[in-house]
């Protein structure tokens, strides 16, 4: 079939949804909602059979869907209506959750049924949860719709009900006011829900150290309590602070924007206040803690499992700063002394990485000398990883990774995805040739046609084409919450593998011989060569696409085109 998808924004789902309906063979053109006529141009000029809204913000025209069937995805199970339904039942406390497809009509959300999937609602945030919990429902509802419709023979099924059309029966955005924290009066559960339902956007907003600010995620804290509102500590960039019976750990934050003023946008907490700050204790959590140990939060993690450990890390939108890349690349040599022979790196439930942190780059003083160390940083982490010849290293990709993140994965052994991961292996939308040692390892696993493919075109991809493109090793077949579990019990079936120990032989020998051809360091010094340039000339396309995409504003040029136009 030909199928456009019509988006408020190439997000994530989109781009799932885009590249799961490419494995089946349809042909699919995105569309970015915006000017109704340019919408009319396209359906005119491409004629799809269908149209699938994975993410709309805006109703379509009334002419778009009585003459051609759209198909609305709203996050929310049947019955349920209105702009914010992730975050109402986040801030409700639901268990449990559904996506919907509906046939768009005049009343937002009303529409007949095509298809629905159920889905739980574990304790994370509302973009943790939408980019695994609801994609995976998404994806299973709108592929039952797609069949549904090419049967030609189906009619979806009408919301019943006498006040159906009811505008009350939508609910409103859920607003800041909503959203206010009490810190003399809530408890710790009570916070960890707001922040949760507002995380990662729009945050919650509130007053810290005299200033207004949206608090971006949140962690509870077990030990440590002071007066509510005050902030106790900081770790790893966040900072701590007392809610009326316990703390929290807010590990970013983005200052209230000024009316007429430019766009604000998130840092790591401590980045943020900068001397604003007051001097706090900073109390880093052990890495392997000892077993009787209170659970500590934190964004780097070890643990061991007899010959199998694993470094576990997860970073808001997955965006690494220097700072971040020098703390994982200590850990990881903490986990190269451990007597292991598999080391699992990553293994969480949400972005893998996405490469250097653009924000932070954004609001240094010098945002050119920023991304070469940002990018030097993630190097020598990728270098540590590439030179690792003692023991088999594995990705474990529990959730999407893009450009550098997805170069970081492929310098392991093995990568292995979760199903539902999609991977954008490739920098031009940054206007970046990019480093990380890809010229060595993507050719490597790919070939140098397919790899010229992969970072020309700029396209996401799912985790089964990665697979059958051999950009990655494994896709396993579970959900969210079991892909931790998962790796750790595969990871130990590879390490005690009667194959085990000479695959560890044969690395060595051929990483030997891969730096006889050809050193790392001389790959290392060709990208960064490009990278620099790029770096430092003011006019080149990286700045602005940069700032762009910072700020949120549509990319300059045509360099920016994220979406693959219809035709
Ligand atoms: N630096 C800083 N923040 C980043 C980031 C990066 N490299 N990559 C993603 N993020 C943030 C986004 O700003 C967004 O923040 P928000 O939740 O506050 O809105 C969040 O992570 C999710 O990203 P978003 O773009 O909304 O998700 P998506 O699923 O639609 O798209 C990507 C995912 C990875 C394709 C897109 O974020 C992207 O292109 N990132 C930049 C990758 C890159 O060029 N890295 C630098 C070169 S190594």
């Amino acid at each position: 079939m030909r199928i456009l998808l019509v988006a408020s924004a190439f997000n994530s789902l989109t781009q799932r949804v885009y590249a799961e309906l490419r494995d089946l063979r349809h042909t699919v053109g995105v569309h970015l909602a915006g000017d109704d006529d340019e919408l009319r141009g396209v359906l005119r000029r491409w004629a799809p059979d269908l149209v699938i809204a994975p993410m709309l913000r805006t109703a379509l025209p009334r002419d778009v869907w009585s003459a051609l069937p759209c198909l609305i995805v709203h996050p929310g199970p049947p019955g349920d209506r209105g702009p914010s339904s992730l975050d109402w039942a986040i801030h409700e406390g639901a268990a449990d959750w559904g996506v919907t497809v509906l046939q768009a009509d005049e009343v937002m959300d009303a529409g007949a049924v095509w298809a629905t999937a159920a889905c739980s609602l574990p304790t994370v945030g509302k973009s943790d949860l939408y980019r695994n919990e609801v994609s995976d429902a998404a994806v299973e509802a709108v592929l039952r719709a797609v069949e549904r419709f090419a049967t030609g023979t189906f009619t979806p099924r009408p919301q019943s009900g006498p006040d159906w059309r009811a505008p009350d029966r939508t609910r409103p955005w859920l607003r800041q006011e909503a959203r206010r924290i009490d810190w003399a009066g809530d408890g710790t559960d009570t916070v960890l829900r707001k922040l949760r339902a507002a995380d990662s956007q729009p945050g919650v907003l509130d007053d810290l150290l005299g200033a207004a600010w949206y608090l971006h995620g949140g962690h509870p804290e077990p030990v440590l309590r002071g007066r509510p509102g005050d902030l106790l500590a900081t770790r790893a960039g966040a900072v701590c602070r007392a809610t009326s019976d316990g703390a929290v750990w807010i590990p970013e934050l983005r200052r209230r924007r000024h009316p007429g003023g430019p766009a604000t946008f998130k840092l790591p907490a401590v980045v943020a206040l900068g001397d604003t700050l007051p001097a706090l204790p900073d109390l880093p959590a052990p890495l392997l803690p000892a077993r009787d140990d209170p659970p500590a939060w934190s964004d780097i993690r070890y643990r061991e499992d007899g010959p199998v450990g694993r470094l576990h890390f997860s970073f808001p939108g997955g965006a690494m700063s220097t700072g971040h890349c020098r703390r994982l690349l200590d850990a990881y040599r903490f986990a190269l002394d451990r007597p292991t022979s598999v080391l699992v790196l990553g293994g969480g439930r949400d972005f893998f990485s996405n490469g250097i942190h653009l924000n932070v780059i954004e609001a240094a003083p010098d945002p050119a000398a920023e991304s070469w160390a940002n990018i030097n940083a993630i190097d020598d982490l990728v270098e540590a990883v590439l030179t690792t010849t003692d023991r088999l290293v594995v990705a474990a990709l529990g959730g999407n990774a893009a450009a550098g993140g997805v170069m970081l994965a492929l310098a392991a052994d093995e990568v292995w995805c979760r199903r539902g991961v999609v991977l954008n292996p490739h920098y031009r939308l940054m206007g970046l040739h990019g480093s990380e040692y890809w010229t060595y390892t993507l050719p490597r696993r790919v070939g140098a046609a397919e790899a010229g493919r992969l970072t020309g075109r700029a396209l996401p991809m799912s985790a089964a084409a990665a697979l059958r493109a051999r950009l990655i090793d494994r896709v396993l077949p579970c959900a969210p919450r079991d892909f931790g579990l998962e790796t750790g019990r595969l990871a130990g079936l590879l390490a005690a593998s009667p194959t085990a120990q000479s695959r560890i032989a044969a690395k060595k020998a051929a990483r030997d011989a891969d730096e006889l051809a050809k050193p790392l360091a001389a790959y290392r010094r060709e990208e960064l060569a490009v990278m620099h340039r790029q770096f430092f000339t003011p006019e080149a396309p990286y700045h602005a696409l940069r700032a762009a995409f910072v700020g949120k504003r549509p990319a300059p040029g045509p360099g920016g085109a994220a979406a693959p136009t219809p035709g």
